[in-house]
């Protein structure tokens, strides 16, 4: 399958690889070198496969970091730049991301900004990269705790999407990864919604759907709104919370997911819209429901809410240090730039910690 975006294509299937393979004998002689940018876990449980089925890339330079959030700075990025630079890496180098959103993020920006951009393909590994970080052309660090607080917006050369990298990924990231399917479904479509919530999560034949769906909805907002002036604001539905939980989670040491977050965050955030938005009770009942069931719902601890206030006074979405919310009119309807106060923040969060089970 293949789904078209700006001026570069998404592969899905298990073929794509031995298509690769083709793409790069057709280009052999237009670049200089190909890097392999992973982790421990893509090095162990991908790279292998990835040179079985494609021959072309024996030979390629393997630049490996330590997985984890934690390790999303500009100091890591400066230590593979150093690598690339005495490798003589030239214009023509190449980079292939493969691994999570980690790896998709950073290895993007490390392309983009060395030699002031070099051509990058995306290999996501994880269904959270899969479904969401190798799309759109955002790329970032975390700065301080800060997510995501340096970057740019560039997009790869090619996105292939192989199912097949899912089969070895823990349990707890291929939940994590779907807090941005639900996503998905919460902001635009709400038979994909009722089609999750019925879904059976062991039950792998949904997966291609499931993916072709998720990334053609992510594909067609960013088509509509690259920069995010408008519309593709709506894919921050949950993040302003979730990003202020996972930036304190990671101040303080506190193992915690980014889609675990997300998935927090999209509670609150939906309460918020019941608070401010019209947003129907029914509905609530059936998202919190959902989630609840799929995803390890933490309390907030309420002494750490002027913290996680000053966390989302900073993040980036803000203008004027007010604090800005996507949030849902009905299933299936989002709705950007919407400003809540201190207090119905506060009072979301509360109403969360009590009606978690
Ligand atoms: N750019 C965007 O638009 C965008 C969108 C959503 C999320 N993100 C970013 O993505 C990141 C989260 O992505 P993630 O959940 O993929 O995290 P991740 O990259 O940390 O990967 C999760 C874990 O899975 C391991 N792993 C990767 N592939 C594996 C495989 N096939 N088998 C076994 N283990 C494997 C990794 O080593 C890591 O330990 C966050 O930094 C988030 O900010 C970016
Ligand atoms: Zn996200």
């Amino acid at each position: 399958m293949e789904i078209q975006s700006d001026k570069y294509s998404i592969y899905i299937g298990s073929e794509v690889l031995q298509e690769f393979n083709h793409i790069l004998e057709d280009f052999q002689g237009q670049y200089s070198k190909v890097f392999i940018f992973c982790d421990e876990n893509s090095s162990q449980h991908c790279l292998p496969y990835l040179i079985e089925q494609v021959p072309m890339l024996i030979g390629a330079e393997l630049i490996e970091i330590e997985s984890g959030e934690q390790n999303k700075t500009l100091s890591i990025c400066n230590d593979v730049w150093k690598t690339m630079s005495e490798s003589n890496a030239d214009r023509n180098a190449v980079i292939v991301n493969l691994g999570g959103g980690v790896i998709c993020d950073m290895g993007g920006m490390i392309a983009s900004l060395y030699k002031r951009g070099i051509r990058f393909f995306h290999i996501p590994t994880t269904l959270l990269s899969q479904v969401d970080a190798s799309v759109g052309g955002k790329l970032a660090v975390d700065l301080d705790g800060h997510k995501n607080q340096i970057g740019l917006f560039r997009n790869p050369d090619l996105v292939l999407i192989v199912p097949e990298f899912l089969k070895t990924l823990p349990q707890r990231h291929w939940i994590s990864g779907l807090a941005e399917v639900y996503k998905h479904a919460l902001i635009s479509d709400a038979e994909y919604w009722s089609f999750l919530v019925g879904m059976d999560l062991k039950n792998e034949e949904y997966l291609s759907s499931l993916l072709h769906k998720s990334i053609s909805i992510k594909n067609n907002i960013v088509l509509q709104d690259w920069e995010e002036k408008g519309l593709r604001k709506t894919l921050n539905f949950g993040h302003t919370i979730g990003h202020a939980i996972e930036s304190q989670a990671l101040e303080k040491g506190r193992d915690l997911l980014h889609g675990e977050a997300v998935a927090i965050g999209m509670i609150v955030e939906t309460i918020l819209s019941q608070m401010s938005n019209g947003f129907a009770e029914e509905e609530f009942q059936t998202i919190k429901s959902t989630l609840e069931g799929v995803f390890p719902l933490q309390a907030i601890d309420e002494a750490e809410l002027p913290d996680l206030i000053e966390w989302m006074r900073n993040d980036k979405k803000n203008d004027d240090s007010q604090i800005n919310f996507t949030l849902l009119k009905k299933i299936g309807e989002a709705e950007f730039n919407k400003i809540c106060s201190v207090e119905q923040i506060e009072e979301a969060i509360r109403t969360y910690n009590t009606c978690i089970n």
